[in-house]
């Protein structure tokens, strides 16, 4: 656990540590040595690789596409570039069902675009992580056809087959993510196979060595190309239970809501002997220098510290999605990060995410001018975060037209909102044609207000959104007490939410105003003001005294505060 103590207590302990305020539950999170790896004083970039540039006018983006933006992420100021996945697929789930775990889609482009991407992305000195997906393959794997060609196929075990129940039907009522059973039959070989997505991605036996030991050469044919990491696909899912028990039912579940909440996936989700397969995996990534796993999961707080892993010999950064699912508002925030801090494993690097390609964007759920508040936050908080491609310059959902939908889920779960193209549509680049995205209809359609929500009007205008992100990235380059500081909550009331972030060389204060009236906020709780460092509205129209902070609506700001001396209390 962070270090929780008695702020008195702590002082007497160690001096080093001063006081800020009295915050009720106050968590002093550790202040970490000068030898940071890169993924924790780093900023994630996520890239949909369809939607971000299409250089070969096919409507699709690819490789090549991202190569021609290098030098807009390298001045962003993010460090690692996370693909989502490019290996070749049928796309019935957009590339998370990989035919080839080791070549490139061709609508992405090939090898050589990749290993020409990544030296030039190493040349600006980014680095790139990629999508690994080791819970299903798509249908269309060898691997598959041969496991599905005849029982006695050497890989018939590499996949999740079993016989009918005695009436014929399903093994048991285990149900898919993406609507309906889990299990679907094959006539030819008169058994079920398993898929917890669609039924053209069967799920891998990760009880099998052989997976196991193909699954780690994937790995190892990235790395060796030299790769900075994966991001990994539902983590959370790859052991199912080995004796088949019906999943229990959700007490909470109420009519209207998506049937794959109708259960506890007790029996399909998080088994105890997935934390093995996790430290295995991370014993392949530490063959390697100084590579990262992330991992995708969806789990309460509690059980998320868990894929750190016995002795932190998990995945470095299980993604924490908290964020998303809290309500915007800045007791509910504020209790968040008490939790999320207090629930760190010793040594455990903190993490944090706003958005990516399977939940509504972040401008749409809190609007626009919370949005930029919320961008400060990811920025500011503790920890590596992680920004989806476009929330930099306040791209919102765009609404898709019935006849233009994409997305298998929305397909096969109609009418629940679960559609995933909103935040998934065409980078906005400027105000050409197709926004700049390429010379072809994109294949989901692009912003009605491109032409003025766009990187090259952003570009220029000094209060934009993108200029509040490149100023904070800047920021977190220039100050430690940012991107590797501890962390400190300070009492704040109503919409306010504040924090101070320091290294013994500076303190940091963070407020955030998460409503629509003006608020102020007293000083002497936290110390002196020196200077402003950043407000979200980028106009130097913010109050401030030494003593006290008027924060407008929805204005969020970074305050540097005169350090104490050495003695002082
Ligand atoms: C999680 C991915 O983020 C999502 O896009 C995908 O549909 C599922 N995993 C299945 O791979």
């Amino acid at each position: 656990m962070s270090q929780r103590t008695d702020a008195a207590l702590y002082l007497k302990r160690d001096k080093r540590y001063f006081l800020l305020n009295n915050h009720p539950t106050a968590v002093f999170t550790p202040i970490v040595s000068a030898t940071a790896h890169w993924w924790q004083s780093g900023v994630i970039y996520q890239i949909y690789p369809r939607s971000f540039r299409d250089a070969n006018a096919d409507g699709i983006g690819d490789l090549r596409g991202i190569a021609e933006t290098l030098d807009y992420c390298a001045a962003l100021g993010i460090d690692a570039l996370w693909l989502s996945p490019i290996f070749p697929s049928p796309m019935a789930d957009f590339g998370y069902d990989v035919a080839d775990y080791s070549g490139i889609a061709a609508i992405f482009g090939t090898l050589e675009d990749f290993d020409d991407l990544l030296t030039q992305t190493t040349r600006r000195g980014l680095k790139i992580l990629l999508d690994y997906v080791p819970n299903h393959t798509s249908n269309q794997h060898p691997w598959f056809a041969a496991s599905r060609s005849s029982r006695g196929n050497s890989k018939r075990d590499w996949y999740l087959w079993h016989d009918a129940a005695p009436d014929g039907g399903p093994p048991n009522n285990w149900l898919s993510n993406f609507g309906g059973s889990a299990w679907e039959w094959d006539e030819a070989t008169q058994q079920y196979y398993y898929h917890s997505f669609l039924k053209e991605q069967p799920d891998l036996n990760w009880r099998n060595p052989e997976v196991v030991a193909a699954m780690h050469e994937v790995l190892r044919f990235w790395l060796r190309r030299g790769v900075a990491g994966f991001r990994i696909d539902v983590l959370w899912l790859l052991i199912k239970d080995d004796q088949w028990r019906d999943n229990p039912p959700n007490p909470d579940y109420k009519p209207g809501m998506p049937l794959f909440h109708s259960q506890h996936p007790l029996y399909t989700t998080d088994r105890p002997e997935n934390q093995d397969i996790v430290a295995r995996l991370r014993a392949v990534v530490d063959e390697f220098d100084d590579r990262v796993l992330v991992g995708e999961i969806y789990l309460p707080l509690e059980r998320l510290v868990a894929y750190y892993g016995k002795d932190l010999r998990g995945v470095q950064l299980p993604f924490n999605f908290q964020l998303l699912q809290t309500p915007w508002d800045a007791r509910s925030i504020a209790g968040l990060i008490d939790r999320y801090e207090a629930a760190l494993p010793v040594g455990g690097w903190p993490n944090w995410v706003l958005g990516n390609h399977d939940n509504p964007r972040i401008a749409s759920r809190v609007g626009a001018a919370q949005a930029r508040v919320a961008g400060m936050i990811l920025l500011t908080l503790r920890g590596t975060p992680t920004l989806y491609y476009g929330d930099e310059i306040g791209m919102h959902n765009v609404p898709i037209p019935a006849d233009q939908i994409q997305d298998p889920l929305e397909k096969n779960v109609p009418g629940k909102c679960l559609g995933r193209d909103p935040s998934r549509t065409p980078m906005q680049w400027d105000a050409s044609p197709h926004a700049g995205f390429g010379d072809h209809d994109p294949w989901l359609p692009i912003a009605a207000d491109a032409n003025e929500n766009n990187v090259a009007i952003e570009d220029r205008d000094p209060r934009s959104m993108l200029s509040l992100y490149r100023r904070l990235l800047e920021l977190r380059r220039q100050h430690a007490a940012l991107s590797m500081g501890s962390y400190q909550p300070v009492v704040a009331t109503g919409a306010l939410l504040a924090y101070v972030r320091y290294t013994l060389a500076e303190q940091l204060f963070i407020v955030a105003n998460l409503g629509a009236q003006p608020a102020e906020f007293a000083l002497q709780s936290v110390g002196r003001a020196q200077s402003l460092l950043l407000s979200t509205y980028l106009d130097g129209g913010t109050h401030l005294t030494e003593s006290k902070l008027f924060l407008r609506p929805d204005e969020a700001v970074i305050i540097a505060l005169v350090p104490p001396t050495p003695d002082s209390p």
